[in-house]
């Protein structure tokens, strides 16, 4: 009676373990997916398409949350929680990596790529392809280049020359560059996080910014900035990044999967982004509360004049050739 009582209790344990074993064994790997941008942004849909496809092709592999608008994690913490393992993947702008390489201040520099496909050419060769990678020493594995758009300056009074934007504060990522290339027109810049751009604008605190057509829509940006100029100084591009060791740490079956799940992803983001922003271009101009401004050939020769010698500056720091192998992806003769 006894033995047989003790044969099923063991027995019982056995299965438990045995159930509890499978149970962890089958366990999903999760990965949140943390941002700062809207969901209808070019951004924000690129994380909900890896999502999409992650459940189709990886369900009970892989399990994606994706948290947007900086609902876990903002600018000021978000690169320490991929650190920390709190977070898996995030797609920061290429203007927030300054702490970890001055490389990718490239993309910062004023004026030096001409639009979208040009950044996009320097994006996909070898010296773009080699940027994704300068930031293992800091465990930061880059995965692809998600584009947003080209930038444009928006204030409480119009710009039209550079001397217009003298004396007025600009809300900026925390980039040196981004600062240098404001007060290069006599202007002050102040660092904050996106979260807090819309408040700032509303309530005075600075009077103007430099965002992409989908940011300035999404987040109202509009609603506080009368005049908004066509300047297309620079662009506002993501890098889609993980925590290496995580990274290396998915078997190699699922790594690939997600990695062509990735590569698919990134091509529809690239893809869509230039028409998202003129989508959201022509509904700011719909909407009628802020005045959009074109710039003559003279005018935009002013401001890149302005705020060109940036480049000098910094050079040295990106890199001399890197900074070469940016100018030459732009095919239009200067203005
Ligand atoms: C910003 O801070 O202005 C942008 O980097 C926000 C974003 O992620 O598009």
């Amino acid at each position: 009676m006894f033995k047989s009582i003790a044969v099923i209790a063991v027995g019982t344990l056995l299965f438990g373990a045995l159930n509890l074993c499978t149970a962890q064994e089958q366990e999903p790997i999760l990965i949140k997916f943390s941002h700062v941008a809207d969901e209808k942004t070019p951004k924000g849909q690129g994380a909900l398409l890896f999502k999409q496809l992650v459940d189709q092709r990886l369900a009970g592999k892989v399990r994606v949350e994706v948290y947007p608008a900086s609902s876990l994690f903002g600018d000021d913490n978000e690169l320490q929680a991929l650190a920390d393992d709190k977070v898996q993947l995030l797609a920061p702008s290429l203007a927030k990596f300054e702490k970890y390489t001055k490389q990718l201040q490239v993309f910062d520099l004023p004026f030096l790529f001409d639009d979208l496909e040009a950044v996009n050419r320097f994006q996909k060769r070898a010296k773009g392809r080699q940027l994704l990678r300068s930031m293992e020493a800091s465990n930061i594995i880059g995965l692809a280049y998600w584009h947003n758009g080209m930038k444009q300056l928006s204030a409480t009074k119009a710009l039209q020359v550079p001397t217009d934007a003298a004396g007025l504060k600009f809300r900026i990522q925390p980039s040196s560059v981004l600062e240098a290339q404001f007060y290069q027109v006599g202007a002050t810049p102040v660092a904050m996080p996106f979260a807090e751009a819309f408040d700032a604008l509303k309530s005075g605190k600075v009077q103007g910014a430099e965002n992409p057509w989908s940011n300035i829509y999404s987040k109202q940006l509009y609603t506080v900035q009368p005049f908004i100029t066509e300047t297309n100084h620079g662009v506002l591009d993501y890098m889609l990044v993980s925590n290496q060791r995580f990274w290396f740490s998915i078997p190699h079956a699922i790594r690939s999967e997600l990695e062509g799940i990735i590569d698919e992803v990134s091509f529809e983001v690239n893809r869509q982004s230039e028409e998202a922003n003129l989508a959201d271009r022509q509904r700011v101009q719909a909407s009628g509360r802020s005045q959009i401004i074109s710039l003559s050939d003279e005018q935009r020769a002013a401001w890149r004049a302005a705020m060109q010698p940036v480049w000098q500056q910094f050079e040295a720091d990106i890199g001399a050739e890197t900074v070469k192998a940016a100018q030459t992806v732009n095919r239009k003769s200067r203005n």
